[in-house]
């Protein structure tokens, strides 16, 4: 079987430190080896009713960070799933194979509806099966994702077996999540319970990609911690200290090493030092992304230019795809 890298952020603003982390930063080597194609997700963004112009300007914000990151536009595709009704469309057929109790399920669904059910939109409920599609309309066979995308791409796995079995054809390839690195869950800065969020009210819960040194740092000295000094090696800390192990995970993913060597590194020290060094190292990765991604949004057209190529490139995989299912299901061509 083909295979096919495919991965997606929505652009709802406030990328941050997780973002990177979990998602774009594992996206970079699998250029070298694979097919990828990278979507900024614009129809998922609509659950979170978006303002349109800031619309407009977080999808050229998320293409900025994906070539800022590494992510080359003359390899990997890089569209918006807007540009491409393949998405939509395939996402209705597939809800036509998704048992109601399948989304049940869906404990992101059930974060964000909150306690109010019946005002929940329809859209934030079958938001999965949209995302089962973004990748099944590639034939996306390896999707790199953080850790809290792990169950959507259960289900996805799961919708494309009953759309399978239904034609008695192996049509879609299961698609694999590529979950890696020291940081596939980075949590909030504020509350080591909580993980790094676009939307957390407060901006020192997160890290922007966008940043300045001094905000970072900032940031950075604000973050909550204990008053105990970093932990001993084999000692259990991680459930009593969440903040300590969420530092700990960001500095060994920043610095590229294992928790467990930044915790021999720096056992009994004190976390004002250790800040200090975190700080360095998050300037010294994020530093440059964010002042590409700058000098890449002052030329709105030339990121205009990128996704209508991706456009062009997205349509010409998965259009084929898509002609092809429409007859396997019975639907007339065209
Ligand atoms: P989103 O911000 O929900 O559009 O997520 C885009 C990508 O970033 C997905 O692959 C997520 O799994 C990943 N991601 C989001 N927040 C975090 C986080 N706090 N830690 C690690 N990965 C994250
Ligand atoms: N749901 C993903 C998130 O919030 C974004 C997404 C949409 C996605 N479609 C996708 C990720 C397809 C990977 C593949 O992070």
């Amino acid at each position: 079987m083909h295979q096919r890298v495919f991965s997606g952020i929505q652009p709802t603003g406030n990328l941050h430190l997780g973002n990177y982390l979990g998602a774009i930063r594992n996206w970079v080597g699998f250029q070298d080896r694979m097919e990828t194609v990278f979507c900024i997700v614009d129809l998922h963004a609509l659950t979170q009713a978006p303002d349109p112009a800031e619309l407009r300007q977080n999808i050229r914000e998320v293409t900025a960070a994906y070539i800022a990151s590494g992510i080359d536009p003359k390899r990997a595709v890089i569209f918006a799933q807007s540009r491409c009704s393949v998405h939509a469309e395939l996402a209705w057929v597939l809800s036509c194979h998704t048992p109601l109790g399948w989304l049940n399920r869906m404990t992101q669904f059930k974060e964000k509806a909150g306690k109010d059910r019946e005002n929940a939109l329809t859209g934030l409920y079958t938001y999965p099966v949209l995302m089962a599609a973004d990748i099944l309309a590639y034939h996306g066979t390896h999707v790199p994702v953080g850790e809290d995308q792990k169950q959507h791409l259960e289900l996805a796995r799961d919708i494309a077996g009953a759309f399978n079995r239904f034609y008695q054809r192996d049509f879609f390839p299961l698609p694999e999540p590529v979950i890696f690195g020291a940081a596939t869950r980075v949590m909030s800065l504020r509350d080591g319970t909580k993980k790094m969020s676009k939307s957390d009210p407060s901006d020192y819960s997160r890290l922007v990609m966008t940043d300045s040194a001094d905000t970072v740092a900032l940031k950075l000295r604000k973050a909550k911690t204990d008053p105990l000094p970093l932990p001993e090696p084999g000692q259990e800390f991680e459930k009593e200290r969440p903040e300590a192990a969420n530092l700990i995970g960001i500095y060994a993913a920043l610095s590229d090493q294992s928790r467990d060597e930044v915790i021999t590194t720096w056992a009994g020290r004190q976390f004002s030092e250790f800040k200090k060094e975190l700080t360095d190292l998050a300037v010294a990765v994020l530093g440059p992304i964010g002042v590409e991604m700058q000098r890449l949004l002052a030329d709105p057209a030339a990121i205009d230019a990128v996704l209508d190529d991706g456009a062009a490139r997205a349509n010409a995989i998965a259009r084929p795809i898509w002609t092809e299912a429409k007859a396997l299901i019975g639907l007339p061509p065209g």
